[in-house]
């Protein structure tokens, strides 16, 4: 377990909006630790916020990512933030698939049971955020207002969003916790 960790109530989360995914990434992790069934990918889009009266996490898989397999069959998935030193690790999760590769030990990072959910966390996460998926849509074309959206499609691979309600949040209390 990440022992340097604090727990942090989910309300005093506190994160830089935008570069907590654009700047800093997360690795998304979905699956079964118990069973040895699971796969991570980097992801720099998604936010973080209040839907229903629920804390939740978004993230957008491409229906290729093997871990869209993973994030459809099981209910629930992990967001883990890294000290700068594995951006290198981060950046082979987020261009190999697990699908053909083992990714992980080549990243050399270390999965480890979470504490709420099944799906793993990782022993050198510096935040760790647990969800249970809640909901999920397709991005549907039709819907794109602004041109820019579908030039990220050339292949119509279009993301499916998954909310998760935020179950349970550890980090480093200095970074990540307002009080
Ligand atoms: C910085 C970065 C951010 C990424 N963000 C996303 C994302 O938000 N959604 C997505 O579907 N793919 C994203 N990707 C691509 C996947 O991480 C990449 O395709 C990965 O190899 C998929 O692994 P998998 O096939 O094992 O699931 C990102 C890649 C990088 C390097």
């Amino acid at each position: 377990m990440e022992q340097h960790l604090q727990d942090i109530p989910v309300r005093d989360l506190k994160i830089k909006a935008f570069d907590l995914w654009d700047k800093d990434w997360l690795l998304l992790t979905s699956g079964d630790y118990s069973k040895g069934k699971f796969n991570a990918m980097t992801v720099a889009w998604g936010s973080i916020g209040n839907m229903w009266n629920l804390p939740f996490a978004l993230v957008v898989v491409r229906p290729t990512r093997y871990t869209f397999e993973f994030i459809n069959s099981y209910p629930s998935f992990s967001l883990c933030g890294f000290p700068e030193e594995y951006r290198k690790a981060l950046n082979i999760m987020g261009t190999k698939s697990g699908r053909d590769s083992d990714k992980l030990s080549e990243s050399g990072l270390t999965a480890t049971k979470s504490e709420m959910i099944a799906a793993p966390v990782f022993e050198e996460a510096e935040l760790v955020i647990e969800c249970r998926k809640i909901y999920i849509e397709d991005f549907n074309p039709t819907h794109f207002i602004d041109d820019r959206i579908d030039k990220n499609y050339p292949n119509k691979d279009y993301h499916r969003m998954i909310f998760g309600e935020i179950l349970t949040v550890r980090g480093l209390e200095k970074k990540y916790a307002s009080k």
